[in-house]
């Protein structure tokens, strides 16, 4: 059966282009494969700097899994820090990539660059190891993320192909896998950068939690053109292009059969927005719901880090064996 695996960080809330891009494949796959979904709240600590903040922000984040569909039955979500072996492991992928390789992540040189004047923690720069170690660790074949993932998944290949060179066969070398439509959605008000959690105003940004008013008021001021043409063109017309990817991820009708419905921009941006609404509505229910039972939160994560457990230590084990660390 594949196996897949994919995480997000508990870092601010979770936006349209999270669900759209990542979590909502997640659900999708629970019933065909063998998934693992890690909440990586040790990543969220390479920006840390407030006692307190990650532990709530996991809980909250393990609330939204379950409200989108994740079954604690089929699905194994577990909170990375719970499940010490990716510390571990992590240190040996660091020992496996090089100095150069990391210096080279688009994600480190954008979030190191709009940090300048404050902390960059070694941890921001090493962090693609952190990855490969969550991804390897569990003997993943597919990584369904959105595209701004892709270079930190083919950096995760680059290490496991160099480490089984080394020590011979130890880890299943992963893949990358993204929607067709939502990979990469973008901020409502800068459609030329990806919709972010750190993003300057959280006008361009939907968030799950957002209620009607304020997501219809989203789409309602989200940046277009003067053209007046609908027409799905990514470099010539970002904005309306944006509106069209996600009501097609929302709608589940193809763009180009969308780009052909609609003549002008109010419609289309009012339709986005129902789309939207609709869509997130159960989930917040479901996510209020859960949230009113932290402990039996509480429990399923403990039952998805058992079972986290019992497979990252079966892998650590194996990749110290393979690089013949003494044994005690
Ligand atoms: P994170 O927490 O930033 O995002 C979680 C997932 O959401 C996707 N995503 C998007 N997709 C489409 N459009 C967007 N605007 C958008 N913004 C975010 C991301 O691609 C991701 O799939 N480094 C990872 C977390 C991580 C991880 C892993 C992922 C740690 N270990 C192992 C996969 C496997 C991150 O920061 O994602």
């Amino acid at each position: 059966m594949t196996r897949v695996l994919s995480c997000i960080q508990p870092t601010g809330d979770v936006h349209l282009g999270n669900y759209l891009g990542a979590l909502r494949n997640w659900v999708a796959g629970q019933h065909e494969k063998d998934v693992y979904h890690g909440i990586v709240d040790l990543h969220a600590l390479t920006v840390t700097t407030q006692p307190n903040v990650v532990g709530e922000a996991t809980l909250s984040l393990a609330a939204m899994l379950f409200a989108i569909g994740l079954d604690p039955n089929v699905a194994t979500i577990f909170v990375q820090s719970h499940v010490p072996e990716h510390s571990q492991l992590g240190w040996v992928m660091e020992c496996t990539v090089s100095f150069g390789e990391l210096s080279r992540m688009t994600q480190f040189k954008e979030k190191s660059a709009r940090r300048e004047a404050d902390f960059v923690s070694a941890g921001l720069f090493t962090y693609p190891a952190l990855q490969a170690a969550d991804i390897v660790l569990y003997d993943a074949d597919e990584v369904p993320v959105g595209d701004d993932q892709r270079q930190h998944i083919e950096i995760t290949r680059d290490i496991a192909i160099r480490f089984n060179s080394r020590f011979g066969d130890t880890f299943v070398v992963p893949a990358a896998v993204t929607p067709t439509a939502g990979a990469r959605v973008m901020d409502l008000q800068a459609p030329t950068s990806k919709m972010s959690k750190s993003s300057d105003t959280d006008s361009g940004c939907v968030y799950m939690l957002d209620d009607p008013k304020a997501i219809e008021k989203k789409f309602k001021r989200a940046v277009t053109d003067s053209e007046a043409v609908v027409a799905y063109d990514l470099k010539e017309k970002p904005g309306v292009s944006n509106l069209l990817d996600i009501l097609s991820a929302a709608s589940g009708t193809p763009v180009a059969t969308l780009a052909d419905q609609y003549s002008q921009y109010g419609p289309l941006k009012s339709d986005a927005a129902s789309a939207v609404i609709s869509m997130l509505e159960p989930i917040q229910a479901r996510y209020h719901e859960l949230m009113d039972d932290q402990a039996e939160l509480a429990r399923l994560l403990a039952v998805g880090a058992d079972r986290a457990r019992e497979q990252a230590s079966a892998t650590l084990s194996r990749a110290y064996r393979a690089i013949g660390l003494l044994s005690n």
